[in-house]
């Protein structure tokens, strides 16, 4: 089975000549199978196209922007009556207030909103309101975690100078003993901790938070006066109405949403509690197409969604089928496969797989019968996938891990891949 994909070759020979490396970012494929496509031309509902015209289920859902389904008709609806009216003018519209309380109402440790474009918009402006809150330097976030591509955070710190990294601690997700000897190194200067709502980092296994480790976080910041921030921007919405680590019952008094918050349209935002109100009035971020109205509009309504549909229930009902589905299969197929994080943004992995060679087999045996999946970042599931979907992915994996199975003993190793034996990290 191999797809067309004259299209999409054509396209990265263009890229080449008019964008540096071809392609950058989290949507680059040069991380992943040859056969991925890089270019795409629509997508709805659960489903995407490439650029070939080739249509998948897609279990990336834009890397997690898709929430409702793409192209939700009245989420888009919404954002194109606001477009007739206006979009970015030299002020923001009324839209702008209503959504703030929107969110205020919804999110149990707000009490305030600040709209900004991209995840890490909010969580760099966090960063700053931290730091003028508590007129401190330091802060503690865990290695491996994700936290957006400012200088101060970005993964691949090429032309960062390590100034752009001072005052950074970093400590083991869950591991209590390195959070304290974060703080105690941090001394009197510690401004925040930042927290993943659960361990997603890539290429390896997810991991929920262990209440011991995120109570500490809570009593640390309480006790030294630093702020904690949790980074909702991937898993916000996904995991509770409201910000993920209330449904363990901590509350941050910083919280970073982006992604998902208006199902696609561009928006993101910081939420805070009171007691920072006054530090987030005095810091100055702003961009030129923050205040938008089309996206708020989008965004209201996501949320009346988000409060008046039974759309959680349904991804973890659907990603529980899934995961339960694939283990299943796998282990009839006698692979040892795992499935981490909570089902409704789940990651795959193959036991004994240094450096993915296994995943990347089968990844491209399920895209190849059309269902998108990722070798190595987890995955989002979608309101607008349906039973027959999670049938189809079922079926497809089923072929899959049989012909993962055939061609097993002859894998050639994933060059691309072979960093990972160095990390240590599988
Ligand atoms: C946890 C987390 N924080 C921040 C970001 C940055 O968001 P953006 O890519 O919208 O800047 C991401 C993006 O994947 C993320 O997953």
């Amino acid at each position: 089975m191999t797809l067309a994909n004259s299209h999409d070759r054509a396209l990265r020979d263009r890229a080449a000549a008019v964008i540096p490396g071809g392609m950058f970012g989290h949507q680059s494929t040069a991380m992943l199978p040859d056969d991925y496509p890089q270019f795409f031309s629509k997508a709805k509902g659960a489903h995407l196209w490439d650029a070939d015209g080739n249509r998948y289920l897609d279990f990336m859902c834009a890397y997690g922007p898709n929430l409702f389904g793409y192209g939700h008709p009245d989420i888009d609806a919404a954002y194109v009556s606001q477009l007739s009216q206006g979009d970015t003018l030299t002020g923001p519209t009324e839209l702008m207030v209503a959504l703030a309380e929107g969110w205020v109402a919804q999110v149990e440790h707000a009490t305030w909103a600040i709209f900004c474009k991209n995840g890490t918009d909010a969580t760099s402006m966090a960063l700053i309101a931290a730091r003028a809150h508590t007129k401190r330097k330091t802060i503690i976030r865990a290695k491996g975690a994700y936290h957006g591509a400012a200088p101060w955070c970005t993964p691949r710190p090429t032309g960062a100078l390590p100034s752009d990294r001072a005052h950074q601690i970093l400590c083991d997700y869950n591991d209590v003993a390195s959070l304290e000897a974060a703080v105690a190194e941090a001394g009197d200067d510690l401004a925040a901790i930042f927290a993943a709502p659960f361990k997603h980092d890539a290429f390896i296994d997810q991991a929920e938070p262990d209440l011991a480790y995120a109570t500490r976080v809570r009593e640390l910041c309480d006790q030294t006066g630093a702020l904690l921030i949790v980074d909702d921007v991937r898993a916000g919405l996904r995991l509770a109405r409201d910000c993920s680590w209330a449904r363990i019952g901590i509350q941050p008094d910083l919280s970073t949403w982006g992604k998902c918050i208006a199902n696609g349209h561009p928006i993101s935002m910081l939420l805070g509690s009171e007691k920072v109100r006054k530090a987030a009035a005095s810091i100055y971020v702003t961009g030129s197409f923050w205040y938008q109205a089309a996206p708020m509009a989008a965004g209201l309504e996501t949320l009346k969604l988000v409060q008046n549909s039974n759309y959680l229930e349904r991804i973890q009902g659907l990603g529980e089928r899934l995961a339960e589905g694939l283990k299943e299969r796998a282990t009839a197929a006698g692979f040892g496969f795992k499935v981490s994080g909570p089902v409704q943004m789940p990651l795959f992995l193959f036991e004994d797989d240094v450096d993915l060679r296994k995943g990347f087999c089968w990844s491209s045996a399920m895209l190849a019968r059309g269902v998108y999946v990722h070798p190595w970042h987890n995955m989002f599931m979608c309101a607008a996938m349906t039973e027959t979907d999670i049938d189809q992915a079922l079926n497809a994996a089923e072929e899959s891990f049989a012909d993962l199975k055939r061609q097993a003993p002859n894998l050639a190793p994933i060059e691309k891949m072979a960093f990972l034996a160095a990390t240590g990290l599988r």
